[in-house]
């Protein structure tokens, strides 16, 4: 996809300035960053550089400082909480290290965010359908009435993704998705999210710092460095650049 084809595009997400401390911790000093319809933009940024911190930003979990954030051309610091419920239902989050609830089943884990979010739906939702839907699509039908502790991390990831796509979102948010796995089973979650993309045609924002996993699925990328989005492009031009502080990502 080339750049002037990304750029039509429509923007479903937009972050504008964002400033966040914690005291005297400036982590994020007005960060800035588009996600275009379908694209899967990758953000990199060093262990605490406040990777999470922004996208727990993005989804309300964090009320930032300053800035501004648009989703879906809707200011998010401006919806009233039965709007931003509605939104929120259109946003998958796919928190880091996977986060099921230990003391439910995974098809009670499922069905958790399918209540939550009924409206969505309306009467014709089908509880059961969806959750045997979201399971075949991470190829774990398998696993509906295991416990979280009979899971290995890679099934885990999975099921937590498929916890993420039963609301059928248009914008997915991944949270160092492959962290903690084995570059095999890396490699599998990254396959299965470009799956997800071609078949429900989401856009992405993935925050990580597994370059494999940036290089396989990035069409643009961000990096976050001292608070700011301090580099943006493809790949292969920030891969490609000098700077000392760039290059120190794409070392092996
Ligand atoms: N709720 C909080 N209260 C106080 N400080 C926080 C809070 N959440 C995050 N921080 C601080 O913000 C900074 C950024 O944290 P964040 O979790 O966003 O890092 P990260 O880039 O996601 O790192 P990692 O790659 O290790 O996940 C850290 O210094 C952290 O201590
Ligand atoms: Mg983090």
């Amino acid at each position: 996809m080339s750049n002037s084809e990304i750029e039509a595009r429509k923007t479903v997400l937009q972050i504008k300035d964002l400033r966040k401390s914690f005291g005297d911790n400036h982590v994020l000093n007005g960060f800035n960053m588009e996600l275009y319809q379908g694209e899967n933009l990758v953000i990199m940024g060093k262990s605490g550089s406040g990777k999470s911190v922004m996208i727990k930003c993005l989804v309300g979990l964090l009320e930032a400082d300053s800035g501004t954030i648009r989703v879906m051309d809707k200011d998010i610091t401006k919806l009233d909480q039965s709007a931003m419920d509605i939104l929120r239902a259109d946003i998958g989050f796919l928190f880091q290290g996977s986060a099921l609830y230990d003391s439910m089943t995974v098809r009670e884990n499922l069905e958790f965010p399918l209540r939550r979010h009924s409206k969505k739906f309306g009467d014709e939702m089908n509880t059961e359908q969806m959750v045997h839907e979201a399971l075949e699509n991470v190829g774990l039908l398998n696993a509906i009435d295991l416990m979280p502790s009979e899971l290995s991390g890679g099934m885990k990831r999975r099921i937590a993704l498929a916890r993420t796509l039963i609301l059928r979102p248009k914008i997915i948010l991944y949270d160092e998705p492959t962290s903690g796995l084995d570059p095999i089973t890396a490699k599998e979650i990254i396959l299965l999210m470009q799956e997800i993309q071609n078949k429900y045609n989401t856009s992405s924002l993935i925050i990580t710092h597994d370059v494999d996993c940036a290089r396989a699925i990035s069409d643009r990328m961000i990096l976050l460095i001292d608070g700011v989005d301090y580099a943006v492009g493809t790949f292969d031009q920030l891969a490609s650049d000098n700077d000392p502080k760039i290059k120190a990502f794409f070392k092996h």
